[in-house]
C-alpha cells in the first residue's frame, strides 16, 4: 500500500475522530475502512451511558460500509487519544473489533495505527489476530 493512501486514510480517520462520542472516558477514536473499489467509510467510537453499548470507531466505519452493501475489507486507519488532544499512543483495535474486520478481511487487509500523518505502524489482520476463527470453520 503506498504511502499516498496510507496518509489519506489517516487524515480521514483523524477528521472521524473529532466526531466521537466519549463523555464518560474522553477517549476519542477514528477509523477509516478502505473497502473494495477503493470506497473509504469512516467512523467515531460512540459511548453509552450503560458502557456495554458502547461502538467503537471501527465498528462504526465497517458496520456503515457492511449496512451499505460493501463487504470486503482492504485496509483500516485508527488513531486515537485523549478528545481534543493529538494521540500520543498507536490506539491498536480491540479483541472485539479485530474479529469484526476478520469476518470481511480481504487477503492482505492492512491495519494502520497512527498518531500523526508522518508518525504510523502498518501491521496485518493475521498479525494483530492470528488463528482468527472464520465462517469456514463452521461449515
Ligand atoms: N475504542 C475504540 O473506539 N476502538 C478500539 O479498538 C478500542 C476502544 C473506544 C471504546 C471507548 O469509547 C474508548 O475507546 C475507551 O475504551
Amino acid at each position: 500500500m503506498n504511502k499516498e493512501l496510507i496518509q489519506k486514510l489517516i487524515s480521514l480517520s483523524l477528521e472521524a475522530r473529532k466526531n466521537a462520542y466519549v463523555p464518560y472516558s474522553n477517549f476519542a477514536v477514528g477509523a477509516a475502512v478502505l473497502f473494495e473499489e477503493d470506497s473509504i467509510v469512516t467512523g467515531c467510537n460512540i459511548e453509552n451511558a450503560s458502557y456495554g453499548a458502547t461502538n467503537c470507531a471501527e465498528r462504526t466505519a465497517i458496520f456503515k460500509g457492511i449496512s451499505e452493501g460493501k463487504r470486503h475489507i482492504k485496509a483500516v486507519a485508527i488513531s486515537g487519544g485523549l478528545k481534543g488532544e493529538s494521540p500520543t499512543e498507536f490506539a491498536y483495535p480491540c479483541g472485539i473489533c479485530r474479529q469484526v474486520i476478520n469476518e470481511f478481511a480481504d487477503e492482505g487487509c492492512v491495519i494502520i495505527v497512527a498518531k500523526s500523518l508522518d508518525d504510523y505502524e502498518v501491521t496485518s489482520i493475521e498479525e494483530v489476530l492470528p488463528h482468527g476463527f472464520k465462517g469456514d470453520q463452521i461449515k
